[in-house]
Parts: C-alpha cells; structure tokens; sequence
C-alpha cells in the first residue's frame, strides 16, 4: 500500500500509527496499531475519532492485515468486530460493508486499492464542502461550532472546520466561538488546538453559554458536523447539537451542517431509526486525562451518556456537501445527500 498521511493516522514505511486523541493538546503521542484489536480499542476509546476517520482508520488496518497475508475469512470476521464498535456515524458501517462486497469479488488485494481511493476521496470532498460551504460565509462573520470537525476528524482539512478554514483563507475576517463540548471536550481540546494552528481567531465557552451569546446578536451562524443523515435530513451528531439548533431557531441564526456525501444514509428514513451511542457513567461523573482521574460525582449516581443526538431536520438552514448546498425539500425529494 501506498504512504497516506493525514493530521492523525499515518501509514508509512509499512507500519499504520494513529495519533491519540485523547492526550491533545497536552501531547503529542503516537501509537503503532498492528491489529484488528488494536483499532477496535482505539476507535471505542476515542484515540481515532470523527465520523469520517473512524472508516478510514478500520480499513487502513484491514488494508495493512491484508498486505501482510492475512486470510480472507480473518478479514471478513474483522470488519464485523470493527462496524460493531461505534454504531452512530454511518462511514464505518458502510465502508466495513464494501469491504465485505470487495473480498467476495476482488479478494485481500482489492481492500488495499480501495483504501488508497478512500483516503484520497476524503481529502478531495472537505476541499469541495470548504468551497461550497466558504461562500455562504459573510466576511467579518462570527461563527460557532461544536465538537471537531476538523483534519484530526477526517483525511483532509475537516468538514465544518474546513470551511471556516477555506473562508480565512479567502481573506474574510472570521472569529469562531468554540463550544467545549461536553463530556469529552472535543472543542476544548482539540478544535481550540486546531484554530490555533490555523491562525484562526476564537474563544472558547461552556456549551451553556452559547444560548445567551445567539441572544445577544454575537452570532451570526452556527456550523457542525454530522454522523449520519437520515433520508428525510434528520441529523446524528455530537451531544449538544439538537440545543444549539433549537436557540439558533428561535434567535434566527442560520445553522448549517457540513457532510461528505459518505455521512448520508438513504437507508434510514429518519432520525428514530439512528442507533445512538451511550457511553460510560464514569465519562459524567469526572475526567480521566494526562493528570490521572478526578472524580465529582458519587459513584453510584446514575449516569445517562448519550454521545450523540438527533436534529431534527426543520431546524437545519442547509446541509454543505461536496456536491453543493441542499435544502430540506431537495434532501428529502432525493432521500438523502
Ligand atoms: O465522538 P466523536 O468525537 O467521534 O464525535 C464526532 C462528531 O460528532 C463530529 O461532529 C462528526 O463526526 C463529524 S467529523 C467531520
């Protein structure tokens, strides 16, 4: 297989290594992943995440196992283990179901090609929604986002995060509030650290926070990602995106969702039927980081973790995609991006 290097996983002189999200921005640690339980642990425990790189990472390590000479029906049995460990975002199901469709015809050699191709097509959809979405952006825009839609989140420059990327660099003056997104700190963590690296001016707030900055006319649009898109525009995100597109409806600000057409799922007709991830009580009750655990809640208090919600899709302005700018009805008439 050929070198791919992206922001966060690397395949390069024959050996696969992601970088672990969960030390950032504190450190900078990477980690060799050989095999199929490597990458299941990495993607359960949020080292690699983003909806896009999460299908990525299982078939990179299936694309490397491959090279190596491992047996077709050990491959098959690993993209089961790898779809079944995050259900939310819809790029890892589907790419673990066309890898199960390309052994059958193209055998162990043909992962590896489509590997290649995914990796590079990724790349090439965050720059057509940074293009798509950079012309919806006024300049002197004052934006929000949450979580990280960023390039830890995908091959490329991110979705989202992307463009707002691509409107810096068209020269518009663009300041992004950074929501801190709750429980796991995407935002805080990592698209601080991303905005920062990219020049790009920005305040950090509790995700509290962004109701009463909508109410004072500080913000002029909200941009986020997605996991999956339902047939009728229904959207899987991360927690916290259904409350911003709620205030952002009732404050009139637009709200924008950015999505490679790879994030669609024409097969589920709506939001109830998008499985959404719950994580451990121990996520709410306190952090474990570089520093070790703090711990506020008593251990027995009940704990509900959901990672993701659903937003509705009448709360959504338009969904940016690589092949251009969708309305509700347009989603809706197609079934999908
Ligand atoms: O739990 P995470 O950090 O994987 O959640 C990520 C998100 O919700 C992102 O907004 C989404 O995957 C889009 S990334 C381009």
């Amino acid at each position: 297989m050929q070198d791919l290097i992206g922001t966060s996983i690397q395949y390069q002189h024959k050996s696969l290594s992601v970088l672990d999200q969960r030390w950032l921005p504190k450190k900078t640690c990477w980690r060799p992943c050989n095999t199929i339980d490597d990458m299941v642990y990495m993607i359960r425990t949020l080292q690699i995440r983003g909806a896009p790189l999460i299908g990525i990472g299982a078939c990179l390590i299936l694309a490397h196992l491959a090279e190596q000479g491992m047996p077709e029906t050990a491959l098959y049995a690993g993209t089961e283990q790898l779809s079944a460990s995050r259900p939310t975002a819809v790029n890892l199901g589907h790419c673990m179901q066309q890898v199960q469709a390309i052994l059958q015809y193209a055998g162990p050699a043909g992962v590896v090609e489509y590997t290649e191709n995914l990796f590079a097509e990724d790349v090439r959809l965050c720059k057509k929604i940074a293009q798509h979405g950079a012309a919806l952006i006024p300049d002197k825009a004052s934006i929000l986002t949450h979580c990280n839609t960023g390039s830890l989140a995908t091959a490329g420059t991110g979705t989202a995060m992307g463009v707002i990327r691509e409107a810096k660099a068209q020269g518009k003056d663009v300041h992004l509030w950074i929501s801190e997104t709750r429980p796991l700190l995407q935002g805080a963590r990592l698209t601080a650290w991303e905005a920062a690296g990219a020049g790009i001016p920005h305040t950090l707030i509790c995700d509290s926070t962004a109701a009463m900055l909508m109410a004072q006319g500080r913000t002029d649009q909200i941009w986020v990602g997605c996991d999956r898109v339902a047939a009728n525009g229904d959207t899987a995100n991360k927690i916290g995106t259904y409350a911003l597109a709620v205030s952002a409806a009732y404050h009139n600000v637009p709200f924008y969702v950015a999505i490679p057409h790879t994030s669609s799922d024409s097969t589920c007709p709506d939001g109830k039927h998008i499985q959404i991830e719950e994580r451990d009580a121990a996520e709410v009750q306190g952090v474990s980081g570089h520093a070790g655990t703090v711990t506020w809640a008593a251990p027995q208090t009940p704990v509900y973790n959901p990672a993701f919600d659903i937003t509705p899709a009448e709360l959504i302005t338009g969904w940016v995609s690589d092949s251009g700018v969708y309305t509700q009805q347009q989603i809706t008439e197609q079934g999908g991006i």
